[in-house]
């Protein structure tokens, strides 16, 4: 093994947070050494946003982020916005669309992201070892000391920025929170979070809708999202379920509102304008084909509206606005798109995610317990924090 090298910082995962934070402090005259095992950076970046990487949501608050400590991510997210990554986008001539909801993605590639990233970290002569699985972490008079392949460096700051153990298949790991707890740090039980949901038991019958999709609101535990849902072979997905995934634990219920643009009373409207008319078809009016039968078939309700009491029609429109799933599980860390829990904030420093305790240690990304809403507020975190930690090293 060579002697050890020396740097200013160590900063553990190629990933956006770490790219981030490896370039804007290497551009403040830091000798920054980043380390992946990964053979090439931001893999996650070149699979995000179907190949062209939602990077980031102009619509970025605090409120879009579950935490433990819901306040921690104020000062970041405030300091570093999502027109400062945008203004950076455009300084690299990368051109850009709004696509929905404040989500920005790259016209092109999200090769472009990764590409401007490492630009950014050659302006700040960042060291790169990739291919390279940490084998150790040690810390001595105010030293870290990483192991990793062949190397050992060593630095008065080491930056964990090696994400959560969302899809492994890519190199993701938990290693963040090893080291974390090696240094004492606390880990708010990590999960899969923008997951699809699986149903079972009497539920199952919704996987014969796989393929089906309708725009709905989906809620669960105070949360509700006005997006699409996909029904598939194991239970549900699409934006609205993979946004409410994030708030759902086991035993609790999603509900869903399969029509809600639908005025409150409007099934018993519909009695008095169409008398003649059956909730199968004023369903297949409003929802695709296959969904409008299962839900008829579960409500129970085939005679003439003229024919079925008020009290009914009002019930089954309850029922189709608060349609409630009890979902048997996920698909796990193999399908999600992120980890929610992580490093305990409490821990960090909010303004510079430097650990109280250990003087040196950083973490940012999705390593640490922020995890934000589907459409961009991900990769902002990852900005976000990872500049805060370089104005600190
Ligand atoms: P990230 O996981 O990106 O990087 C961690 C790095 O650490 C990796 O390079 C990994 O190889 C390395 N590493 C891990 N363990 C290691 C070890 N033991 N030793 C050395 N290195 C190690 N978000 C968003 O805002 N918009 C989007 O469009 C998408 N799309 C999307 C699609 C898909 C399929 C996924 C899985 C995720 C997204 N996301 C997203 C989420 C987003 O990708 C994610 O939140 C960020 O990439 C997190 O960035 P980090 O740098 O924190 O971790």
């Amino acid at each position: 093994m060579d002697s050890p090298s020396f740097f200013d910082a160590i900063v553990l995962g190629a990933g956006g947070a770490g790219l981030m934070c490896a370039g804007v402090a290497g551009q403040r005259g830091r000798r920054v050494l980043v380390i992946d095992h990964n053979d090439e950076p931001g893999r996650k970046i070149l699979i995000s946003g179907g190949g062209r990487c939602n990077f980031t949501n102009l619509g970025t608050a605090p409120d879009r982020y579950l935490s433990a400590n819901p306040h921690f991510a104020v000062s970041a997210l405030k300091r570093y916005t999502a027109h400062d990554f945008l203004a950076l986008v455009e300084a690299h001539g990368i051109a850009w669309h709004e696509k929905t909801l404040g989500q920005l993605f790259c016209d092109g590639s999200a090769r472009q992201i990764v590409a401007m990233l490492m630009a950014e970290c050659a302006k700040g002569d960042v060291s790169f070892r990739f291919g390279a699985p940490v084998s150790s972490v040690d810390h001595a008079d105010g030293r870290f000391r990483v192991a990793a392949g062949e190397i050992v460096a060593e630095a008065p700051a080491l930056v964990i920025a090696t994400g959560g153990p969302s899809i492994p298949k890519l190199g993701a790991t938990g290693f963040a929170y090893d080291i974390a707890r090696q240094f004492g740090l606390k880990v708010v039980e990590p999960r899969p979070a923008l997951v699809p949901l699986t149903l079972g038991g009497d539920e199952a019958l919704f996987r014969s809708l796989s393929g089906v999709a309708a725009p709905v609101e989906a809620r669960c535990a105070g949360a509700g999202f006005r997006e699409a849902a996909l029904f598939t072979h194991r239970g549900m997905s699409g934006p609205a379920i993979l946004q409410v995934s994030s708030y759902w634990r086991r035993g609790r219920e999603v509900a869903v509102d399969f029509l809600p643009q639908e005025a409150p009373g409007w099934l018993l409207a519909a009695k008095r304008e169409q008398p003649r008319a059956r909730l199968a078809s004023l369903l297949d009016r409003r929802l695709p084909g296959r969904l409008a039968e299962t839900l008829t078939e579960r409500i129970g309700l085939t005679a003439e509206l003229a024919n079925t009491p008020d009290r009914i029609l009002s019930d089954a429109e309850r029922r189709l606005a608060d349609w409630r799933f009890n979902p048997s599980g996920s698909e796990g860390y193999a399908k999600a798109e992120v980890t929610a829990g992580g490093i305990a904030t409490d821990g960090l420093s909010s303004r510079t995610m430097a650990a109280r305790k250990v003087p040196g240690l950083f973490a940012v990304g999705e390593a640490v317990d922020v995890t934000g809403w589907l459409g961009g507020y991900n990769f902002q975190w990852a900005w976000a924090s990872g500049w805060a930690a370089a104005q600190a090293i």
